[in-house]
């Protein structure tokens, strides 16, 4: 039998609140990395219909036709990159796309970097798959950024799986960065894996598309985020030429295709503009207040979040590491929070990741909690 893969925290950490929240504790949800609206109203008048009016069969591995040239569309409109349609992939959602990418693109024994801090889940899939994960560690003093000269003391790699904005710390890299990084890319011939899936959701400008900076390129997508529809589990890739084929024989075999109600109802997402960016500026302002909120705790050291809906700061001078702090603040404050040992596993239990996609009460609530809590027991000055 093969070991159990390690666990995505986060979910333990979703737990514990639920069993407070069940128990008749008060929670404040600062764990979850998920919208707290459900997805916008032309999504779900599109679901009705297509409830009512058809059959919900399967779709082709590769998707809904219409869907595709949706997503292309999209990557047109807010891009300006042109998609061809036969490039997306409609998968369920990123974590979805994460399988089939590292299948068809590594063979097991390859090398492919991944970030620390950075998302769990593309280390442990890759770990899965027999694929090496390369962790990068990046650089608090830096922004968190990556750069090529970090990649390069990494020995050979065959992938970079990159996310900007990225999940903990919310940094996006800007289009230069990201230039000199596909740049690197192509001239060692490592295949760049872009997971976009914070893409509109920044705060002061656009995220940079990968797109179209190097040819061996394959970008993740999902609705769960800015089209907070995460439930829906529903996402795409756009795959280069080389990979279409392989990615539609793996999606055949591995799920047939994606949930067609979804696949319905996300063709109706990309008219939902003004209501999904209504749900950003709550998020810009959420921002805000926690950011204010913890810098008056003497919280001051963290990452710059300007993407995404995380702050992700350094949280060692309170003497405790983050997974006794998420702890302590869950029993003492009820106030759920994110130890960093799900996205580092050297440096995490020196940072909490902190979600404001919550409503804007809980986020200032729970920040002056926090901020009572250091007064207290902390040496909220900092080291
Ligand atoms: C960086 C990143 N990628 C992918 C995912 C998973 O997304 P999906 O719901 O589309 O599977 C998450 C979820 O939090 C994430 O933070």
């Amino acid at each position: 039998m093969r070991p159990p893969m390690p666990p995505f925290h986060v979910m333990e950490v979703m737990r514990a609140a639920e069993e407070r929240a069940q128990a008749g504790g008060e929670v404040l949800h600062l764990e979850v990395g998920q919208p707290s609206t459900p997805a916008p109203t032309a999504v779900r008048e599109a679901a009705a219909i297509a409830l009512r009016e058809q059959t919900l069969g399967y779709t082709t591995a590769l998707g809904l036709p219409e869907l595709r040239e949706r997503i292309a569309a999209w990557h047109r409109s807010t891009q300006g990159v042109v998609v061809d349609p036969a490039r997306v992939v409609v998968t369920a959602g990123a974590s979805g796309g994460f399988v089939l990418a590292f299948l068809t693109a590594f063979a097991p024994g390859d090398r492919v970097a991944v970030t620390a801090p950075g998302y769990p889940c593309y280390r442990n899939t890759l770990e899965a798959l027999g694929i090496e994960p390369v962790v990068v560690e990046l650089d608090p003093a830096e922004s968190y950024a990556l750069t090529p000269d970090l990649l390069e003391r990494h020995g050979d790699l065959d992938g970079l799986v990159l996310a900007s904005p990225a999940n903990p710390t919310g940094t996006m890299l800007d289009e230069t960065s990201l230039d000199a990084i596909a740049a690197w890319c192509e001239h060692r011939g490592v295949l760049l894996v872009a997971d976009e899936i914070y893409h509109g959701i920044t705060y002061d400008r656009p995220a940079a598309p990968a797109l179209g900076r190097c040819d061996r390129t394959v970008v993740l997508n999902s609705f769960s985020k800015y089209f907070s529809m995460t439930g829906w589990r529903i996402g795409w890739m756009v795959v280069p030429d080389e990979l279409a084929q392989s990615v539609e024989r793996a999606a055949q075999n591995l799920y047939i295709c994606a949930p067609v109600l979804s696949q319905f109802a996300a063709c109706a997402a990309f008219v939902a503009t003004e209501e999904l960016d209504g749900h950003v500026h709550r998020y810009a302002r959420n921002r805000s207040i926690l950011l204010d909120g913890l810098h008056a705790a003497g919280l001051l050291r963290h990452a710059p979040a300007d993407g995404a809906f995380y702050v992700y700061a350094d949280v060692s001078h309170l003497g405790l590491p983050a997974s006794e702090l998420g702890r302590r603040w869950l029993d003492e404050l009820g106030v759920a929070v994110t130890p960093g040992i799900d996205f580092d596993a050297r440096r995490g239990e020196d940072s909490v990741r902190f979600s404001f996609a919550g409503a804007t009460a809980e986020i200032a609530e729970a920040v002056d909690r926090i901020g009572a809590w250091v007064v207290e027991h902390g040496r909220p000055a900092g080291r």
